[in-house]
């Protein structure tokens, strides 16, 4: 497939951009620093964009497949709406190009989850740390969800740089009030790919876990 990853110099973009270019796919990675990506394949073009950009989304997203989000910022302590107007821009782009299959990394905790990423995360990381950024997350999943796409947003526990394992939960009651579960980058990776063939999470909000 022809698939655009958006955040392939994070964590887990660039576990998505390895992974999808081993199982045969072409890659375009939409990156604002090219140097950080450090990974060169015959199958991976990798395009200088930014998701506040509309017009260079609308320029990359033609004639893709699919579209995989790992978008994500560390300006917690600030009210931004980097999220949610970025993946606006990435849905405007993809309904104007009639491309339907989009795969958005979130984070469990929001939406239906609240509360579900142990006491830890409630009591202090989510109202002290990333308050703004969980906000805009919420935002950023209306969108999506309010969107005519195929959705499927994968909120995922805690994240580690662990390896693949390739065993992980999924679906809904993923998750603690007391405890912080976790998965791997490569691990989520892992999960969103196999999205691609699959529809039966189309327009659902997976969590997944260890
Ligand atoms: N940390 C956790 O425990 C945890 C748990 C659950 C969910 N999550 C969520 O999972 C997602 C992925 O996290 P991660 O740690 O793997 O990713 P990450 O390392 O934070 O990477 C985020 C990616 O988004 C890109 N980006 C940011 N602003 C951009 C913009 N304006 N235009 C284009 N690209 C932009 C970054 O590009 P640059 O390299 O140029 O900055 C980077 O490639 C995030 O949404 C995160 O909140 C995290």
């Amino acid at each position: 497939m022809n698939l655009l990853i958006i955040g392939a110099t994070g964590g887990t973009g660039r576990e998505l951009v390895k992974q999808a270019l081993e199982q045969g796919h072409n890659v375009t990675a939409l990156v604002r620093k090219p140097e950080k990506l450090r990974l060169q394949h015959t199958n991976l073009a990798i395009t200088i964009g930014n998701v506040l950009d509309q017009a260079s989304l609308v320029r990359v997203v033609e004639r893709k497949d699919a579209v995989l989000s790992a978008l994500g910022h560390k300006q917690w302590f600030i009210k931004t709406t980097i999220l949610s107007e970025g993946t606006k821009n990435i849905i405007s782009a993809m309904e104007k190009h009639g491309i339907r299959r989009f795969i958005c990394e979130t984070t469990l905790g929001i939406g239906d989850t609240r509360g579900r990423m142990g006491l830890y995360y409630s009591l202090f990381v989510i109202p002290v740390i990333t308050y703004f950024y969980f906000k805009d997350k919420e935002k950023q999943e209306r969108l999506i969800k309010d969107s005519t796409l195929d959705w499927t947003i994968v909120r995922p526990g805690q994240l580690t740089n662990g390896r693949k394992r390739g065993v992980y939960r999924h679906g809904a009651n993923i998750g603690s009030r007391i405890i912080t579960v976790h998965i791997s980058r490569a691990d989520v990776a892992d999960f969103m790919l196999k999205q691609l063939a699959d529809r039966s999470y189309i327009r659902k909000t997976p969590a997944v876990a260890y």
